[in-house]
């Protein structure tokens, strides 16, 4: 079993961040000078995988333009003798194949993924979602690749969450192979706190065996009426061997604001060139916040 393709659902309409997301991808918005779907395609990359399938709908087109040359820019810097920033261009296009499927109806996550049905076939494939960023020295889809091709089986990535932040998730509940890796035998969506099987949420990461496709086709619309992944990965856990890690690495929700704004300061104090200035503001902002509160 060889993990070749990534399927990156990026069609939803991104309301958490409206009036931003009117006309631009949720996607499309940077941390800083990076769009977040670069870090997520850079993490796919570096865990080996060189096709990406991206579910886009109406407005999206940005996010495959991104994964092109940008000639007027690249030539532009190359004539005025910039070309350490035209190469930074350059190589976001030299970083893997692109294609793409339109999800005609942003239906659910569930249904997305079903949308990559005829680019995937009959192979294991992973999926990263568009708006979760995990910071980790292994990327955390290759964590996730090494253990499902130890086992031979389908693994979704977990992080323990605190007991009242369930009812924001997928939840688990299964037996406890080892301090990391759990057997699953339940899912449930966004569960009420008495519900929940477990702590173990699912943020976004997943390796899964094909015949999800064949349990989404008739997975009825769930919770919120939608079509939901974390239903048919119920059913595969009921057919096949379906396993939980717990991965290694720091993750954000960048899909809501203050996830997004934790990992814009976390990203920020991590980059050389800007560390020592943002330290700066935002002492400044500290000590204006205790003079207010004194
Ligand atoms: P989210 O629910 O976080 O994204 O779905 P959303 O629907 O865009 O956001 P809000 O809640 O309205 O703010 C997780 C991922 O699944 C994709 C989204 O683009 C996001 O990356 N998705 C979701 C689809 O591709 N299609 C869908 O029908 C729903």
């Amino acid at each position: 079993m060889k993990i070749r393709k990534a399927v990156i659902p990026c069609a939803g309409l991104g309301t958490r961040f409206l009036p931003a997301t009117k006309a631009i991808p949720k996607e499309m918005m940077p941390i800083i000078d990076i769009p977040m779907i670069q870090y997520i395609v850079e993490e796919a990359v570096r865990a080996g995988i060189q096709d990406i399938v991206f579910i886009t709908g109406r407005n999206k087109d940005s996010i495959v333009d991104h994964f092109d040359y940008s000639f007027e820019i690249e030539t532009m810097l190359d004539r005025k003798g910039n070309t350490p920033l035209a190469d930074v261009s350059r190589n976001i296009a030299k970083l893997c194949n692109i294609i793409t499927i339109r999800q005609k109806n942003p239906m659910g996550l569930g249904h997305a993924v079903l949308c990559a049905e005829p680019v995937i076939g009959n192979e294991p494939f992973a999926i990263l979602l568009g708006d979760d960023l995990v910071d980790s020295k292994v990327p955390c889809i290759g964590q996730l690749i090494e253990i499902a091709e130890k086992n031979q089986a389908s693994v979704v990535g977990v992080m323990e969450v605190p007991e009242k932040e369930v009812t924001k998730y997928g939840i688990v509940g299964g037996d406890r192979i080892n301090d990391r890796l759990t057997h699953v035998r339940t899912l449930i969506e966004k569960p009420s706190v008495e519900e929940a099987p477990s702590r173990l949420a699912i943020p976004g990461r997943y390796v899964l065996s094909a015949s999800i496709f064949d349990i989404l086709r008739r997975t009825q619309p769930g919770k919120g009426g939608e079509i939901q992944l974390t239903d048919g990965l119920k059913t595969l856990a009921e057919r096949e061997k379906l396993l939980a890690y717990e991965f290694e690495g720091t993750r954000y929700d960048t899909g809501d604001r203050i996830g997004y704004i934790d990992a814009t300061i976390a990203f920020a104090l991590k980059r050389p060139d800007l560390s020592e200035d943002v330290k700066k503001l935002l002492k400044k902002h500290m000590a204006n916040l205790e003079g207010v509160v004194t």
